[in-house]
């Protein structure tokens, strides 16, 4: 999978679609250091492994480099950035149940947006899966040749 490029400098505010999902009992918060095994725990229990490690590392930066999405004081979705490479975002997931209500995208552009603020001019989205969410959402463009990237040489578990 190709990685992918975002204009941190051409985002939609994040701010209407934050309010629009508070309204729903969504929030969107960055994570702080106590909620480290949770948010690990969740991801691994959720996602996978290798996210997990991301959310660890995203968590070990202070500010923390996590964004989460909580519902009823529960993790519903989490987003993180220079968790795989400066300048990467990534990973992003959103639990199954809470899918397609604009929990993703307002993760994301939360997410980029705090980027930005970190003095980024451009974000690499890593091993781009649902690549349509991403270039429907913040206008992200495939870098050519990017595959496999950073993610060569992983070990194995
Ligand atoms: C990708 C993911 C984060 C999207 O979260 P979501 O909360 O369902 O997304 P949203 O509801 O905010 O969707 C925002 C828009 O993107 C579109 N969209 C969402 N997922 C999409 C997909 N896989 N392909 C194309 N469009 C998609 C939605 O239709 C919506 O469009 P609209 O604004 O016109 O209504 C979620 O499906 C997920 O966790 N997937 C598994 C993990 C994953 O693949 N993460 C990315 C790897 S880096």
């Amino acid at each position: 999978m190709a990685d992918l490029l975002v204009k941190l400098y051409a985002l939609p505010p994040s701010g209407p679609i934050i309010e629009k999902l508070k309204a729903g009992g969504v929030e969107i918060k960055r994570a702080i250091g106590p909620e480290k095994r949770v948010v690990s725990e969740w991801a691994q229990n959720t996602f996978s492994k290798a996210w997990a490690s991301e959310c660890e590392v995203a968590l070990s930066a202070q500010p923390a480099t996590c964004f989460l999405a909580v519902k009823n004081s529960i993790i519903i979705g989490f987003a993180c950035y220079d968790a795989t490479a400066k300048g990467f975002f990534g990973p992003i997931g959103v639990d199954e149940t809470a899918r397609a209500s604009g929990v993703g995208k307002a993760l994301l552009v939360r997410t980029l947006e705090a980027m930005r603020e970190a003095g980024y001019g451009y974000a690499a989205i890593g091993w781009a899966g649902p690549a349509e969410f991403f270039k429907k959402t913040v206008g992200a463009t495939v870098i050519e040749g990017s595959e496999p990237g950073v993610y060569k040489d992983m070990v194995k578990a």
